[in-house]
């Protein structure tokens, strides 16, 4: 999807590391889920915290997305951004009384997940219009670490409070809207979609939710990370989604709307983050390609173990030799890659990572006080930087300035 010549030619004029994503590709992603899911009130709402770079946004929004989003910072952004109240929907847990008023008075849709905090908020609101977040009893992700179905996770609520819900809301005049779960991130089995599905559609009948408006079955769609790893067949399964929610819609008596929150479909594949070896060095077993960045700017594979691939765009056609490519932190856990084989690598050679988009830049930081990387975003074929890595001093300069010392 990257031209090569290209990523290195943003290398040369931007300096490394650097994210390069292409809004085009993500536009793109947004309007393929509208094709496999032929149903007409779907509303896709982008999982915002997948990657909050603010072009990526704008591009979203002039394509008619919705968002998704999961702390009071995500929902200020996407008002900022111009982005309507009626498209964000709020998924946020474990949120402190101040948040929730804050957030509350910016008029967006709050998806609970807990009975204490929807008690809590039927007190506060009485009267409002409310989604409800349920556990859908099913557990898959693409780790441990991501998956949110099942007894150890800890979000929504237990299927079998539902009754609970009905009592709260009839206690509060909450006119519950919405029922919602997800059920993971990178979900290895459609089958797991489509029980989750089941799981929430078992408890949403008229009797007791007369006002739907919609149902929400999360993010979770899987793309492929591995060169090898099979695509998911999404054109059937979306007509399997669209089969399974036409039929309990019948049952309803009415044609509610359908809402996913994909993240990584949306943006996993259009993100790339170029890093430049400047070390080699032969440590007996292994061969070591020392980037210019570390975990704290592409954290994935040292948090989740997480296999990104990687190219040498400067030696692409190199005799394949096998690296460990490590970054430039203190740990020795610093690694984007163990034992993996790749073209020759040189010093001063880029490389690509590829499958950066998805929360990459998003979950990085300044750890051992090195900036995150510049983001450059393509659009029509444009490369343009839409945000600068602060240089050195900036980075200080801002630490200090925070500072009240
Ligand atoms: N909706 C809710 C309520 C979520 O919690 C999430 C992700 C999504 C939607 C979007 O899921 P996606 O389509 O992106 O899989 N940092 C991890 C993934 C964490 C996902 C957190 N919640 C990773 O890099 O694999």
């Amino acid at each position: 999807m990257f031209d090569q010549t290209q990523l290195l030619e943003l290398a040369a004029t931007y300096g490394t590391p650097l994210y390069v994503y292409s809004a085009d590709r993500v536009v793109e992603q947004y309007k393929s889920l509208y094709k496999y899911i032929p149903y007409s009130k779907l509303q896709v709402h982008y999982a915002l915290k997948a990657n909050y770079n603010v072009a990526l946004l704008a591009a979203l929004r002039d394509a008619g997305a919705a968002l998704d989003t999961v702390s009071p910072g995500e929902v200020q952004l996407a008002l900022a951004l111009g982005f309507a109240p009626e498209k964000i929907i709020f998924t946020a847990n474990n949120l402190k009384d101040e948040e929730v008023a804050e957030v509350k008075a910016l008029g967006v849709l709050f998806n609970i997940g807990s009975i204490s905090r929807l008690e809590k908020f039927g007190r506060a609101y009485p009267g409002s219009r409310v989604c409800v977040r349920f556990n859908p009893d099913v557990v898959d992700g693409e780790n441990a670490a991501t998956a949110t179905g099942g007894d150890l996770a800890k979000f929504g609520i237990l299927m079998q409070d539902v009754d609970k819900v009905v009592d709260i809301a009839r206690q509060y005049d909450l006119h519950i809207v919405g029922l919602h779960e997800h059920t993971g991130s990178g979900l290895q089995h459609t089958e797991s979609v489509f029980q989750s599905m089941k799981n929430l559609m078992g408890l949403a009948g008229r009797e007791r939710f007369p006002e739907l408006e919609f149902l929400d079955f999360g993010g979770g769609f899987k793309v492929p990370y591995k060169p090898d790893e099979a695509a998911v067949d999404y054109a059937a399964m979306g007509a399997e989604i669209v089969r399974l929610f036409e039929d309990f819609c019948q049952t309803y008596g009415k044609a509610l709307e359908l809402k996913f929150e994909p993240g990584k479909y949306m943006v996993a594949q259009a993100g790339v983050m170029l890093t430049t070896v400047n070390t080699l060095k032969f440590n007996r077993t292994r061969t070591i390609a020392g980037c210019d960045a570390g975990f704290p700017q592409l954290i994935r594979p040292v948090f989740y173990g997480a296999y990104h691939q990687i190219e040498n765009l400067s030696n692409p056609d190199g005799e394949r030799k096998v690296y460990d490519v490590c970054g430039n932190i203190c740990e020795s856990g610093d690694r984007f890659a163990e034992q993996r084989e790749l073209p020759e690598i040189r010093e001063y050679d880029v490389l690509a990572i590829y499958n950066a988009g998805a929360y990459c830049y998003s979950m990085g930081g300044v750890y051992n006080l090195r900036s995150m990387p510049g983001e450059v975003v393509i659009s029509n074929g444009n490369a343009k930087l839409v945000r600068k890595r602060l240089s050195n001093q900036e980075l200080v300069s801002n630490l200090l300035a925070e500072s009240l010392v």
